[in-house]
């Protein structure tokens, strides 16, 4: 580094680029809106009223899919604590719908626990029941012992039998009998596996109870898009659409089932009836509101650091280049730590950050997969194994997310991912 660069080092203190804290928010009162009005209505809906519902925020990677939902289901929990139960599971922490779905059931649990110690009537299967669901889910290669093991230590508990569905579920999916309260173990045939969504439909029935029996029940699942990235072959597409599948099956429980992908993904949601919810990217101003709203939680001598012309003007520049408030704040934060958020020091910093951001490709590769879109926001699938090389690079580039597809389902078109529009803007003016 530079005598120069490192002179005008920050030190930050709590900034981070990628922090969803609702507190962060800038803008979007419309978005929330609208996402929170169903939900409020759903919540506070007349314990008769069974209908569910799903919506999906849709937007480019690091728009503020995350943050704008996470805001909107802490206003619901300020505004209706106890109301209903609250549910987040991120896709990126599991891995398959499986996993997914036992996120739920144990986010469910969790969350039934804290309801019950503020002294919220819980229904009295319920939280054995989650526990339960959440436990087959883990059971992959299920065998019958073992699903009769597990049944049969709730079971013995004998609360499972109030939850109606749940019953009727375990018996047509399992054929297990939750009213017999010993640990009698009936043959049964063979082929009855935790597959085809039967963990899906278990799921569904428990929340049909927790309905019936005045809970109400908020599910989010974020991250729809990070199930699996495998998309290059027909067969690898279909696998990730048969996960996507097994998971909206949660659209049938009358509950609000919230959904974040990306937008290059939504074609897998076609059949959620309501149009997703679009987040554009933020304008320039917005992205500098947002930078300005973490300053507020630095010490003085950050804020006076970024506060310098030299370091206003390359701010400037960034937000004129960047569309997503996380690469925005992702470029101002790494080059004044890296002390090069200054006009004379850009180019110097631009490279310097991609260097360290995408340790395993080098700066003439990033350069060749810029000049590849030749200025364009889209290039073809072609022409872009023409300039890179059927194999290596633009293998590379996409195992990297260099390059991300238009549409996850059709991967003929390509975007340059938005961490190196600033690279970009250099190299092409
Ligand atoms: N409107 C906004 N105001 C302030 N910060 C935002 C806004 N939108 C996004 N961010 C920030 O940008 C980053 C990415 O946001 P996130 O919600 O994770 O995007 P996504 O879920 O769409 O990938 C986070 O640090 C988030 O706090
Ligand atoms: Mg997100």
């Amino acid at each position: 580094m530079s005598a120069k660069a490192a002179d005008h080092r920050v030190y930050f203190q709590s900034f981070s680029w990628y922090d969803t804290d609702p507190t962060l928010l800038i803008d979007r009162e419309d978005e929330r809106e609208q996402l929170y009005g169903p939900l409020k209505a759903l919540v506070t809906a007349p314990p008769t009223a069974r209908r569910g519902l799903s919506m999906v925020v849709v937007g480019g990677k690091g728009v503020g899919k995350s943050i704008v939902t996470l805001a909107v289901l802490r206003r619901l929990r300020e505004e209706h604590s106890g109301q209903a139960a609250i549910v987040s599971v991120d896709c990126r922490a599991h891995r398959g719908w499986r996993e997914v779905l036992a996120g739920v059931a144990e986010g469910l649990r969790d969350e039934l626990i804290e309801l019950q110690d503020v002294k919220i009537p819980v229904p009295p299967y319920a939280i054995d029941a989650a526990s339960l669901l959440r436990d087959l889910a883990w059971l992959d290669e299920a065998k019958e012992e073992r699903l009769h093991e597990f049944t049969a230590t709730y079971t013995r508990k004998g609360a499972l039998s109030a939850a109606l569905e749940l019953r009727k579920g375990l018996s047509v999916e399992l054929g297990i009998d939750v009213t017999v309260k010993d640990t009698q173990r009936r043959a049964v045939s063979g082929g009855r596996l935790l597959d085809d969504g039967r963990v899906s439909n278990l799921l569904v029935a428990l929340l049909t109870d927790l309905q019936r029996d005045g809970l109400r029940v908020v599910v989010f699942i974020d991250n729809l898009d990070e199930l699996d990235h495998r998309y290059a072959t027909a067969s690898e597409r279909g696998v990730v659409r048969q996960e996507v599948e097994g998971l909206l099956k949660l659209r049938e429980a009358p509950i609000a089932l919230l959904l974040n992908a990306r937008t290059y993904f939504s074609g897998a949601l076609g059949r959620v009836t309501d149009p997703p919810l679009v987040l554009k990217p933020l304008p320039p101003a917005l992205l500098c509101d947002a930078l300005t709203r973490r300053l507020r939680d630095e010490p003085e001598a950050v804020r006076a650091a970024l506060n310098t012309p030299e370091a206003q003007e390359e701010v400037r520049w960034l937000s004129g280049v960047s569309e997503t408030p996380l690469e925005f704040l992702c470029h101002v934060h790494r080059r004044a730590q890296a002390g090069t958020l200054r006009p004379d020091l850009r180019e110097t910093g631009a490279r310097q950050e991609l260097e360290s951001l995408f340790p395993n490709l080098t700066l003439d590769q990033l350069e060749r997969v810029i000049r590849a879109f030749e200025g364009r926001p889209t290039q073809h699938r072609a022409a872009l194994e023409d300039a890179l090389g059927r194999d290596y690079l633009f293998l590379l580039a996409i195992d990297n997310q260099l390059i991300l597809p238009v549409d996850f389902w059709r991967p003929e078109e390509f975007t340059l991912d938005a961490r190196l529009f600033p690279l970009r803007a250099l190299l092409v003016g």
